[in-house]
């Protein structure tokens, strides 16, 4: 049980590193904060008009969902190779098949992203982060996510549509490709992406929503 409570938190240390506060501050672009939606992430990161430092923003808070979940394999490995869970033996952690040292690592690194206690638990909103995080729990989980957030960008160019189909992408793609012990912390990563973009849905419905490189 101990290794899901240790994998939740170093999820959470990586996933609390505010990269685009760091990277925007470094850059002499200021507080990201303080412009367009006030989120820290690549969405918003671009609207200070620098595309190089978006892109950094974009991989390294990936990065920050990926690590976690292979470091947490690795070191806590209840994963057979390439079996998925399907060879977990429950019994070995004492905790249900669903709260693996791995999806503990994903949920701790979207939270920390999330809600990173260095900003006073305001941080961003975990998309890009989630992408990491799939592609960690199983990469066809991640190529699911990869390719309905860049299919719904093209077509759309609204980073929040893009981000919260890609979401739900991965939670229904750990079910239909065989990682069935992961669809219920990919869900609940899901519900919460979704709520914390009520305000981009609110002007999704009132058709206000800029669109991606747009400067509001
Ligand atoms: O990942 C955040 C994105 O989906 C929306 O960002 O800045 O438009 O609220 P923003």
């Amino acid at each position: 049980p101990v290794s899901v409570l240790l994998a939740l938190a170093l999820g959470y240390a990586i996933g609390s590193i505010p990269f685009g506060l760091l990277l925007t501050k470094a850059a002499g672009l200021g507080d990201v904060r303080k412009i367009g939606s006030g989120n820290i992430g690549a969405t918003n990161v671009l609207r200070t008009g620098n595309k190089a430092l978006a892109a950094a923003t974009l991989l390294l808070d990936l990065f920050k969902g990926l690590v976690p979940v292979l470091l947490a394999g690795a070191i806590w490995g209840s994963l057979d190779a390439g079996q998925h869970l399907r060879a977990l033996d429950p019994s070995a952690s004492g905790w249900p098949i669903y709260a693996s040292p791995e999806a503990a690592a994903a949920l701790g690194a979207v939270l920390g992203h999330c809600f990173p206690v260095w900003l006073k638990f305001k941080g961003g909103k975990g998309v890009a982060t989630n992408a990491g995080v799939s592609f960690g729990l199983g990469w066809p989980i991640g190529l699911a996510y990869a390719l309905i957030w860049i299919a719904m960008l093209a077509i759309f160019r609204i980073s929040s549509l893009a981000g919260m189909s890609a979401v739900v992408a991965a939670a229904i793609a750990a079910g239909v490709f065989g990682y069935a012990a992961f669809v219920p912390v990919l869900a609940l990563i899901a519900l919460l992406i979704i709520w914390l973009h009520r305000a981009n849905i609110a002007r999704l419905m009132q058709g206000t929503e800029p669109k991606v490189g747009s400067k509001e």
